[in-house]
C-alpha cells in the first residue's frame, strides 16, 4: 500500500502549547500511595517520594499535572491534606469507596510536582462544597497577603506561594456517578460565581469549566450550551474527557477511535463558537482535554474489589501493544487540533490507567503506552503543519472511509526539523510512505523510530519489556511503515 504526506512551511495549524503533554494524579488506587509516594521504599527521598518513579516521570517531560481528582475531588476537603501529618483525618472516600489517609495533600503534591518539573493543575470541589472553599483553597495556595489562609500556609512551612495557575471548576459534574452531580443549570450558575470570585482572589489564574463527561453522554451538547451560557465570560477553557476500550476485541474498529476523538473536539469547538457568536463576544474559548486514555482492562477486577481498603490496586489496566497504537493516534489528534486544545492530560500517570507501574516496596516499569507519549512529548514541540494525506481507506463498524494512515507533522523552528508521527492502521499490509515537504529546502531523513510487535496483545510487565521502540535504518529509499505500527520520522530541513 502507498501513502503520501504533503506539508508546506507556510500552512500551519498553530503553535503547540506544551501543556497538551500533561497528565493526571488522582487520589485513587495506588496512584499516590505506593505510586508517587512510599516513605519506606528503598528509593524514597527526604519527603517520601519514590525516586525511581520520579525518574520515569521526568523522562516524559510532563509540563502540568492535574490533581487531586477526578471523581475524588467532589467529596474532598482540601484542608485535610495540609499541616501536621499526624493530625490529618482518615476519611471514608465515597467516589472510589476506600479509606483516604490524607498523608499526601496539596502541601506535599506541589513539592512533588516541582521535583517532577511540572506545574500543578488544581481542581476544586463543586460537588459537596462550593465557592467559599474554592476561594479559601486558592488563597492558601497563591496569596502573598497577610490574611488567614495565606498565613496558614506560612505556618505549615511554606513562606512562598505555590503559584498554581490553572484551576478546574469541579469534575464531571454532569455524571450521575459524581458526588454532588448537578444539572447544567445548577452547575453553570455555581461555576460562574466560583469563577468570578476566584479571579478576584487571583486575577492571574486560568479556569476550566466542566464539559460533558464524554461524547456519549445523553446530555452532550445541551450541557455545553447551558454551562457556557453562564460561564463564557468568566472561564478560559472547557473540559473534554474520553476513554476508549476494545471489549469486543475488534482491533480495526478500536484503532478508529482517534477519529471519534477528532469529531468530539470539532463538535465542542463548534459549540464554543456558537456561544461566542450568540454573545457577540471577542473571546475565543479554548479546550482542555484533561482526561483521555484507553480504559477497560481493569473493569471486571475493580467490580470485585473489596471496599474501604487503603490504596487498593484499582484501575490497574495492563496495556497491550494495540493500546499503544491508539494512544499514539490520540496524541496525533491532539497535535492536529493545537489551535483549540491548549491543555490535555493523559489520565493517569502512575499505577491507575497509567504509563508507569510500580510494585509496593518493589520496582517501577513502563507500559506499552509510555513510548508514544515519550516521543510525542519529546519531539512534538513547535507548530503543527497542515498535512495533506493521500492513502487508502477502510470501513470498520460505524467508521466509514477511515484512513489507513493516521499522522501529524510538527515543525520545530529551533532544531529546523519536521517530525512526522504516523500509525499504519492496516492489520495486514505494510505501507510505503512518501513525505513531500514544500518550501523547506532540501530535506533529509535523520531518524525513524518504530513501535511494532507481531502480537497486538503483547504487554510489558515487571522485568519483561516485550514492547519497546527501535530505530529503523534510514537510507535514500522510501519510508516503510510496517502493518499495525507506530512511527516517528525526523527530517532535517534546509540542507
Ligand atoms: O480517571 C479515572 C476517572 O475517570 C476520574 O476520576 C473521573 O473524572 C473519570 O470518570
Amino acid at each position: 500500500m502507498k501513502a503520501e504526506i504533503r506539508v508546506n512551511r507556510h500552512f500551519t495549524v498553530g503553535q503547540i502549547d506544551r501543556r497538551i503533554y500533561g497528565s493526571f494524579i488522582e487520589h485513587l488506587g495506588r496512584a499516590v500511595y505506593g505510586g508517587i509516594y512510599e516513605p519506606g521504599h528503598t528509593t524514597a527521598d527526604d519527603q517520601g517520594f519514590r525516586r525511581d518513579v520520579l525518574e520515569l516521570v521526568k523522562k516524559l517531560q510532563i509540563p502540568i499535572v492535574r490533581y487531586p481528582g477526578g471523581n475524588f475531588v467532589s467529596g474532598y476537603n482540601w484542608e485535610d491534606g495540609t499541616g501536621d501529618k499526624a493530625k490529618r483525618p482518615r476519611k471514608m472516600e465515597l467516589a472510589w469507596q476506600v479509606v483516604e489517609t490524607n498523608q499526601v495533600g496539596i502541601d506535599e503534591f506541589q513539592e512533588w510536582a516541582k521535583r517532577a518539573g511540572a506545574q500543578v493543575m488544581m481542581a476544586v470541589n463543586l460537588g459537596t462544597r462550593g465557592p467559599e472553599e474554592a476561594r479559601n483553597c486558592l488563597e492558601y495556595c497563591n496569596s502573598t497577603l497577610d490574611t488567614h489562609y495565606a498565613n496558614l500556609r506560612r505556618q505549615n512551612g511554606f513562606p512562598e506561594p505555590f503559584d498554581i495557575k490553572v484551576w478546574c471548576l469541579g469534575n464531571e459534574m454532569d455524571g450521575p456517578w459524581q458526588i454532588g452531580s448537578k444539572t447544567a443549570e445548577e452547575y453553570g450558575r455555581v461555576a460562574a460565581e466560583t469563577a468570578k470570585i476566584m479571579k478576584w482572589v487571583d486575577p492571574s489564574i486560568e479556569l476550566v469549566a466542566c464539559g460533558s463527561s464524554n461524547y456519549d453522554m445523553l446530555t452532550f451538547g445541551d450541557w455545553e450550551l447551558t454551562v457556557l451560557d453562564h460561564t463564557y465570560d468568566y472561564v478560559d477553557y472547557l473540559s473534554l474527557h474520553q476513554y476508549y476500550g476494545n471489549p469486543e476485541d475488534d482491533t480495526l474498529e478500536f484503532l478508529c477511535k482517534s477519529d471519534d476523538m477528532d469529531a468530539f473536539i470539532r463538535s465542542v469547538a463548534a459549540i464554543c463558537d456558537a456561544v461566542k457568536a450568540k454573545k457577540h463576544s471577542d473571546k475565543q474559548l479554548n479546550l482542555s482535554f484533561d482526561e483521555w486514555n484507553v480504559w477497560f482492562h481493569s473493569q471486571d477486577a475493580d467490580a470485585k474489589m473489596e471496599k474501604w481498603q487503603v490504596a487498593p490496586p484499582q484501575l490497574e489496566d495492563v496495556y497491550t501493544f494495540e493500546d499503544a497504537l491508539l494512544v499514539g493516534s490520540m496524541l496525533m489528534t491532539l497535535q492536529n487540533h493545537c489551535d483549540r486544545v491548549k491543555i490535555a492530560c493523559l489520565a493517569q500517570l502512575v499505577n491507575v490507567i497509567a504509563p508507569i507501574m510500580t510494585e509496593n516496596g518493589g520496582s517501577a516499569w513502563v507500559q506499552t503506552i509510555f513510548y508514544p507519549f515519550l516521543y510525542a512529548s519529546t519531539y512534538g514541540r513547535g507548530s503543527t503543519l497542515r498535512s495533506i494525506v493521500s492513502c487508502d481507506s477502510f470501513t470498520a463498524g460505524k467508521y466509514r472511509d477511515a484512513a489507513y494512515l493516521v499522522s501529524s507533522a510538527v515543525y520545530n523552528e529551533e532544531t529546523q526539523e519536521i517530525v512526522i508521527f504516523a500509525v499504519n492502521r492496516s492489520l495486514t499490509e505494510d505501507m510505503e510512505l512518501d513525505i513531500v515537504p514544500e518550501n523547506f529546502g532540501r530535506c533529509r531523513v535523520l531518524e525513524q523510530v518504530e513501535l511494532y510487535h507481531e502480537d497486538l496483545k503483547a504487554v510489558n510487565r515487571k522485568d519483561q519489556e516485550a514492547v519497546s521502540p527501535r530505530s529503523v535504518p534510514v537510507g535514500e529509499g522510501k519510508i516503510t511503515l510496517k502493518k499495525h505500527s507506530w512511527n516517528m520520522i525526523r527530517l532535517k530541513t534546509g540542507m
